[in-house]
C-alpha cells in the first residue's frame, strides 16, 4: 500500500482538469459555474450530476454518489485509490513519488520549512512594531496602506542586523540547515558564520493557495539594488508557480468570476486596498504556463494588468504570444492598458478607485491585443505590406493548439482585414472625388451631421460647414495639423475665398509646424488673408462651436476634426453621385452612357472593369 503525500495529491488534483476527466465519460452541458450531464451510475433521462469544478468535485443527485477527480476516476473506472492516482498522474504528466524513506523525510522537511518561514514571518512583523520599525512603517503609511492592510498582508521589518532572524529562528528550535534551505540565513563566502539574508528592507511574506508563507520578498528602503529580494527557490517555493496576492484573491475571484494579474508587490496590495480584492502577480518573472492553467482554474478570462510604460506593454504583449499555445474554446485572456507611466498602485493614488475601475472596465480582448501587436497601429497601404500583415496575423493564430479556437481566430483576422481595405477604400475613394469636384457647384444633401437647428439657423451648405469647421480648428489649435493636416491639403474647397485660405493655412503650417494661434494669425496678417479668416471665425456656426472653442480641450477638438472630416467625405459622395445620375438621365446614347460611365467610374477612383 503505498502513501501519497498530501501536497501530491493536491498537486495532482490542481493540475487535472475535473470537467475534462469527467467530461471524457459522460457528455456535460455548461450550465453558469457549473457542468451537468446524465449520471454516470445510474440510469436517467433527466440529467442530475453535477459538476463543480470550483470546488473540485462532482455530485449525483440521483445516486447519491459524491466526490473529487479520484473518487469518480475510481468509481468508473473500477480502481483502487493508488491506481486511480497513477492513471490521473500518468495523464497529467506528473511523476509518481516513490514511497521511499527519503520521500518521507522530504515530507518532514517540507512541513518544518513552512514552520520556518511562519516562525520569520511572525518575527519580521513583530519588528515592525518595534522603535526600530517606525520608519518602515511611517514608509508604509506614506505610501497610503492602512493597519488594517498591513496586517491582512502581514507586511513586516527585516532591521538591518545581521544575526536578528538568525536569533530569533534558533529560540523556536529551528536548526540552521533548515533555515539556510529556507533561505533566511546565508553562508558568506568569506567562511564567516551564516548571517541574515533580508536585512534593512520592507517584508512582503509570499504564501501559497493555501495561505501558507513559502517565501519572502523584500523591499529596499528608498533607493538601491536590487529593489526587492526574493527569497531563493526551495522545495516549497518555485517562483513559476506562485501568484502573489492568491491567498487572500482566491474567494473573491471565484465569488466574482474575476481575477486580474498586475506586475507588482504594491499593486496587488494597493488594489486589495481600494476594493480590487482579486489581484494577484507574479514574482518579478514572466506569466508561466503554470500561472496560467492555475489562473484558468479560477475564471475562464483572467484580465492582465500590466504598467503602462513600454516594458509593461511588452510583457503585455509577451503574455498574448505565450497564452496563445496554451487556448482552449471558452478560456483567454483580457488585457486592461493603463495609462502610459501609471502602475495600478501609482493610479489609484494619483486618480482613486475610480480611475481603476474605468480602467478594469475597459479591457480588450486577446484577439485585440494580437492586432494591435501585428499592425502597431496603422494598416498598410501597399499590396506587398498588406500580404505581409495577412500573413502575419494568420501565423499567429495557427499558433493557437486547440482547432475550434485556431478556426475562429483565423476568421476573424480575415474579415476584419477585409472590412478594414474596404473602409480604406472608401476614404481614398471619397477624398478622389473631392479633389476632382472642387470648383464645382455642390448641392446640399440629406447625409448630413451638422444639427438642423446650426444648419437652418446659418442657412449653411453642409459640405461649406464642414469645410468651414475644418478650417476654423487649424486656425485655433494649429498643433493638430501636424498629425492631421495632411488631409486638408489634399481637399480642394468650392468657395474660392474658403479654399485660399485653405491654401494658405496648409503652406504656412507645412512650413513652421510649431507655430500657435498668434503665430498662424501674424502669417495669414502678412499673406493679406486678415479679412477671410476673420469672416471663418466670426460666422456663427463657428462662434457657437464649443467643441473647437480656443479653450476647448485636445480630445474633443480632435474628435470633432475625425467627425467633420467623415461627414465631410460623405456629403461630398452623395453630392458627386447625385451630379453624375443626373448628366446620365440627359444623356441616353450608347456612346453618352460609356462616356458618362467612365467619368463615374473615375470620380470614385474605381478602375476595374
Ligand atoms: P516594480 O519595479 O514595478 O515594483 O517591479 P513595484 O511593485 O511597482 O514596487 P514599488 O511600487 O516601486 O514599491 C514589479 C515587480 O517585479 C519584481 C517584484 O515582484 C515587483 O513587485 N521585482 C522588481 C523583483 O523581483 N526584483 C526587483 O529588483 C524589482
Ligand atoms: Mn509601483
Amino acid at each position: 500500500m503505498s502513501s501519497f503525500s498530501p501536497q501530491f495529491l493536491d498537486e495532482l488534483r490542481a493540475r487535472v482538469s475535473l470537467e475534462d476527466v469527467v467530461g471524457k465519460r459522460v457528455k456535460l452541458i455548461r450550465r453558469g459555474r457549473e457542468y451537468v450531464g446524465l449520471s454516470p451510475f445510474q440510469k436517467e433521462k433527466s440529467p442530475s450530476f453535477t459538476v463543480v469544478p470550483d470546488k473540485g468535485f462532482y455530485h449525483c443527485f440521483s445516486s447519491g454518489e459524491h466526490g473529487d477527480v479520484i473518487d469518480f476516476v475510481m468509481k468508473v473506472e473500477g480502481l483502487s485509490f493508488p491506481e486511480a492516482v497513477e492513471r490521473l498522474a500518468a495523464q497529467a504528466g506528473m511523476e509518481i513519488p516513490t514511497d521511499s524513506p527519503e520521500e518521507r523525510e522530504k515530507d518532514r522537511q517540507r512541513q518544518t520549512l513552512y514552520d520556518a518561514m511562519d516562525v520569520a514571518c511572525a518575527q519580521f512583523q513583530k519588528m515592525l512594531r518595534m522603535p526600530e520599525g517606525k520608519a518602515t512603517l511611517a514608509y508604509l503609511h506614506g505610501r497610503g496602506l492602512q493597519d488594517a492592510t498591513i496586517e491582512r498582508f502581514r507586511l513586516g521589518y527585516a532591521p538591518d542586523s545581521r544575526g536578528t532572524m538568525k536569533g530569533a529562528l534558533a529560540r523556536e528550535g529551528i536548526p540552521e540547515d533548515l533555515m539556510r534551505e529556507a533561505g533566511l540565513i546565508r553562508r558568506p563566502d568569506d567562511g564567516r558564520p551564516d548571517f541574515d539574508y533580508f536585512r534593512a528592507r520592507v517584508m512582503f511574506p509570499i504564501t501559497d493557495k493555501r495561505g501558507r508563507v513559502v517565501a519572502f520578498g523584500g523591499r529596499i528602503m528608498g533607493k538601491g539594488e536590487p529593489k526587492y529580494l526574493n527569497s531563493p527557490e526551495s522545495t516549497i517555493f518555485q517562483k513559476r508557480h506562485v501568484l502573489y496576492g492568491l491567498t487572500q484573491a482566491l474567494k473573491p475571484a471565484r465569488d466574482g468570476g474575476r481575477i486580474v494579474v498586475t506586475e507588482g508587490y504594491m499593486d496587488v496590495i494597493s488594489l486589495h486596498q481600494a476594493g480590487f480584492d482579486f489581484a494577484v502577480a507574479p514574482l518579478g518573472t514572466a506569466l508561466t504556463e503554470d500561472h496560467l492553467q492555475a489562473l484558468w482554474k479560477i475564471v475562464h478570462e483572467p484580465t492582465v494588468c500590466f504598467d503602462g510604460d513600454t516594458a509593461g506593454q511588452k510583457a503585455a504583449m509577451r503574455v498574448a504570444d505565450h497564452a496563445l499555445a496554451l487556448l482552449k474554446p471558452g478560456y483567454s485572456l483580457r488585457f486592461a492598458l493603463l495609462p502610459s507611466g501609471e502602475d495600478p498602485d501609482s493610479l489609484i493614488k494619483a486618480r482613486g478607485a475610480a480611475a481603476m475601475a474605468e480602467v478594469l472596465a475597459a479591457t480588450l480582448p486577446l484577439s485585440e491585443i494580437l492586432w494591435r501587436m501585428e499592425t502597431q497601429g496603422r494598416m498598410p497601404t501597399t499590396p506587398e505590406e498588406r500580404a505581409g500583415l495577412e500573413d502575419r496575423l494568420a501565423r499567429q493564430a495557427l499558433r493557437i493548439g486547440d482547432s475550434t479556437v485556431r478556426a475562429h481566430f483565423l476568421r476573424a483576422f480575415k474579415d476584419r482585414l477585409w472590412n478594414e481595405w474596404r473602409e480604406a477604400g472608401r476614404r481614398v475613394k471619397a477624398e478622389g472625388r473631392d479633389r476632382r469636384g472642387a470648383g464645382r457647384d455642390r448641392r446640399p444633401s440629406p447625409h448630413v451631421d451638422i444639427p438642423p437647428a446650426v444648419a437652418r439657423a446659418t442657412g449653411a451648405d453642409p459640405l461649406r460647414g464642414a469645410q468651414q469647421v475644418l478650417l476654423a480648428i487649424v486656425l485655433r489649435h494649429p498643433d493638430i495639423f501636424e498629425a492631421e493636416g495632411e488631409r486638408l491639403g489634399t481637399l480642394g474647397f468650392a468657395d474660392a475665398g474658403l479654399d485660399r485660405l485653405r491654401q494658405a493655412v496648409v503652406g504656412i503650417l507645412s512650413g513652421q509646424p510649431d507655430l500657435d494661434a498668434a503665430g498662424l494669425a501674424r502669417e495669414l496678417a502678412a499673406a493679406g488673408l486678415t479679412a477671410e479668416s476673420d469672416a471663418l471665425l466670426g460666422e456663427p456656426l463657428i462662434r457657437h462651436h464649443r467643441k473647437i472653442a480656443a479653450g476647448a480641450d485636445a480630445e474633443s477638438v480632435l474628435a470633432t476634426w475625425r467627425d467633420t472630416l467623415e461627414t465631410l467625405q460623405r456629403t461630398a459622395f452623395a453630392a458627386e453621385r447625385e451630379t453624375i445620375k443626373e448628366r446620365l438621365a440627359g444623356d441616353l446614347t450608347p456612346d453618352g452612357w460609356r462616356r458618362q460611365r467612365a467619368a463615374l467610374r473615375a470620380a470614385i477612383g474605381d478602375s476595374e472593369g
